[in-house]
């Protein structure tokens, strides 16, 4: 029993304002725990970068969390979920990581019922093959439709998450997945989120959108009770947020997207330094 482990916060990193999607949900699931949450601003996208320089940047990132004393780690994002989870868990062996991979795929498997899932995520995401792989060990009758969609970060970098632009490139990229018959999709990216509404709209109610936040934030309460390192003292959790730049418009995407409010100042570091 790791119990001096329970009044640690939670360490939580993306490349930028994705990985906010997770936190979100898992305030909701466990509201009185302590979140450290480091956004990579900017460096971001890594979904277009290289394996080898998004494993060297999911290093620092790690190391940068590993230096506030955190109890687990989320990697909420999706890249790097792809393509840097078996060096992290090589490397770093004794601390938790929770992946945003997994519980997504995991949830595609149970609910498919035609086994044609579609996936949409970054360049380096799709590329990296991993939703494919897991899809297929979690089930060979699965068959997997995969898309690149490396305008979507930056869009939602911007805040730039409704209107007809934007439904304009979701109908473009959403349309050969649609074609395929998929009756699942995949949001492989944890900005995807920020454009739910409108791609639930385009895929029409035969097909059901994941958005992994939820089933991240769930693995991870049940990894801290299962490592008997859930915080049951009744307060609310602080949230302290940390980017390696602070873009002008971070406060308006956490207000008016994501509607979380956050009492501490965001603080900026230097990434490079870890
Ligand atoms: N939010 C990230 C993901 O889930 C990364 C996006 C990016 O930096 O390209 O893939």
């Amino acid at each position: 029993m790791k119990k001096n482990y329970q009044n640690r916060p939670i360490g939580i990193f993306d490349s930028g304002v994705g990985g906010l999607t997770v936190l979100k949900e898992i305030v909701k699931f466990l509201p009185n725990e302590d979140i450290i949450y480091f956004g990579d601003t900017a460096r971001v996208p890594y979904g277009i970068k290289s394996a080898d320089t998004i494993k060297k940047f999911a290093f620092q990132d790690v190391n940068f969390l590993l230096s506030k004393n955190i109890k687990i780690i989320v990697v909420a994002c999706n890249t790097v979920s792809s393509n840097a989870m078996e060096d992290l868990k090589l490397k770093y062996k004794n601390i938790p990581f929770v992946d945003v991979l997994m519980p997504n795929a995991i949830y595609a498997s149970q609910i498919t019922n035609n086994f044609k899932i579609g996936v949409i995520g970054t360049p380096a995401t799709i590329l990296s093959a991993a939703y494919k792989k897991s899809l297929k060990r979690l089930n060979p009758k699965i068959k997997v439709f995969s898309k690149m969609t490396p305008l979507l970060v930056p869009l939602a970098e911007e805040g730039f998450i409704k209107g007809q632009i934007v439904d304009s490139l979701l109908k473009h990229y959403l349309k050969s997945l649609i074609g395929k018959d998929i009756d699942t999709l995949i949001l492989g990216c944890t900005h995807y989120p920020l454009f739910e509404k409108s791609i639930s709209k385009i895929c029409g109610k035969n097909i059901s959108v994941i958005n992994s936040a939820k089933h991240t934030a769930r693995t991870v309460k049940n990894i801290l009770e299962d490592y008997n390192m859930e915080n049951y003292e009744n307060k609310k959790g602080d949230i302290q947020i940390y980017l390696s730049d602070i873009p002008n418009n971070f406060e308006r995407i956490l207000k008016r997207f994501l509607k979380i409010r956050i009492s501490n100042k965001i603080e900026k570091i230097n990434i490079e330094n870890f």
